[in-house]
């Protein structure tokens, strides 16, 4: 069957199968589509201050204007509505709320998010929050950022000065977003904000996010008057071994262990894996671990946001056969799997999406998934009126969500799926260059046209919704 059909009949036959409960929605973060950076005394995050760091985003691009939602948002609400989905996923900017990360609420910046708020439950259109998609304030990356302790009590302050505003309207709470790019990236490879590489850094801002996670999650519970829903997303893949050899077994077993474990196991089971412990201990450094942390971050959740992209296989030995760095640690090689590419160059992978979420299921059992970010990128073209005919994201989209609902025949709890993105944005390192959205954004005048693959999505929930 040809899953590219934007025709209701040619619906993939496993999407023809989830129920019409399954929650359907679309996602943005706060400093890939707000602008507005400097406005109603919102100071600067991280990603403000990366952005000018030469060569650091692709065109010199930064989030000062973006999609300018933060003038245009009760037209892009109007588009939400237009789609047809349940949800809209949103993250609200820290700086905006708690200029420069400390202190009281800053009202005209959480008046923002009230509006936002209004306006989706106006339209029928339940919010999700999300409250931190990585733009941390800047003052605390001055401070140490997340590789010191204090930023998770920071977090966890803020978290409820957002609470107290929009909880009488708000029931989904996601906390964190992709905590492993936060650390990962942002402290190791220096590829996101703040861009430090030290490895040490990296593990101590991973233990600071789990707490901080976990510091909010608590409050926020204890101070929900009525029944709310709790998560934190991860973004996962699947590692694979490349061959069955030794080596490329291990390097499967660590990249699991940094992109998937580390965060699992201490949100699930109250403990980092000891595999992983002594790795580290192997390399020089541990996770600041203080008593009590570990029973803080295994505070109980209601839903698990996955975000997945793609899977890859994991190879022990580097080009030449060598199975160590020349800084002495092993080989970690991640292979990309052979066949179509997005324009990320990330490989399209659906039925390891399949197994992502079975295999959740299964290591990590009793918790609701919802899907909270998939989608691609492909070098668009727009014609004069900005439509966008696209096929390969509209195929994309459609054997993902097939790949869902193929997990949850196999038992996989997944309530949700959100697609990446709303709208074309600022795509962070790769700044406005690579487009996500299911609607097309001219930037020179910010119109706003849906791409097949919008409509497509449309007439698929509808469908659904109609089982
Ligand atoms: C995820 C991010 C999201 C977006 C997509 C493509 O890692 O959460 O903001 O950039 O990737």
């Amino acid at each position: 069957m040809n899953p590219t059909t934007t025709s209701v009949p040619g619906l993939l036959l496993p999407i023809a199968d989830l129920p019409p409960s399954f929650k359907w929605g679309v996602a943005t973060s706060s400093y890939q589509i707000e602008g507005a950076a400097a406005e109603d005394g919102r100071t600067p995050s991280i990603w403000d201050t990366f952005c000018r760091v030469p060569g650091a985003v692709t065109g010199g691009d930064n989030g000062d204007v973006a999609c300018d939602h933060y003038h245009r948002m009760p037209q892009d609400v109007a588009l939400i509505k237009s789609l047809g989905v349940d949800t809209y996923r949103f993250s609200v900017a820290w700086p905006r709320v708690q200029p420069g990360g400390r202190g009281p609420a800053n009202r005209a910046g959480l008046a923002f998010y009230d509006r936002l708020t209004d306006e989706l439950l106006a339209a029928g259109v339940d919010p999700w929050v999300t409250l931190y998609h990585w733009d941390l304030p800047q003052e605390l990356e001055d401070a140490g950022g997340w590789p010191h302790r204090d930023t998770a009590y920071r977090f966890a302050d803020y978290a409820m000065l957002v609470f107290d505003k929009l909880s009488d309207r708000v029931d989904n709470w996601t906390t964190l977003n992709e905590p492993w790019c936060s650390a990962w990236l942002g402290y190791y490879v220096g590829v996101h904000a703040p861009g430090r590489r030290d490895f040490g850094d990296a593990i101590a801002a991973v233990h600071h996010l789990l707490l901080g996670h976990g510091l909010a999650t608590e409050r926020m519970r204890a101070a929900a008057t009525r029944e709310m829903k709790f998560g934190i997303t991860l973004n996962m893949g699947t590692a694979d071994p490349a061959t069955d050899t030794p080596a490329d077994r291990e390097a499967a077993r660590r990249a699991d262990g940094m992109g998937l474990r580390i965060y699992l196991d201490p949100l699930r089971k109250g403990e980092y894996p000891a595999d992983m412990v002594a790795d580290l201990a192997a390399r020089g450094t541990a996770f600041p671990v203080r008593e009590g942390d570990l029973e803080v971050i295994a505070a109980p959740f209601d839903v698990l946001g996955v975000n997945y992209y793609f899977g890859q296989d994991f190879s022990g030995t580097d080009e030449q056969g060598n199975t160590h760095e020349a800084d002495g640690t092993p080989v970690v090689r991640p292979i990309l799997p052979a066949g179509p590419r997005t324009a990320m160059n990330w490989p399209i992978t659906p039925e390891r999406f399949t197994d992502l979420l079975v295999r959740l299921h299964r290591d990590y059992p009793g918790l609701p998934m919802v899907i909270t970010e998939n989608g691609a990128a492909f070098d668009d073209s727009a014609d004069d009126d900005g439509n966008v005919a696209d096929e390969g994201r509209t195929a994309y989209l459609a054997e993902h969500i097939a790949a869902v609902a193929a997990a949850r025949e196999r038992g996989a709890d997944v309530r949700g799926y959100f697609a990446w993105s709303l709208m074309d944005n600022f795509e962070w390192a790769e700044g406005y260059a690579k487009r996500f959205g299911i609607v097309h954004v001219d930037y020179a005048t910010q119109a706003r046209t849906p791409k097949r693959s919008a409509l497509w999505y449309r007439d698929m929930i509808s469908r659904v919704r109609g089982n």
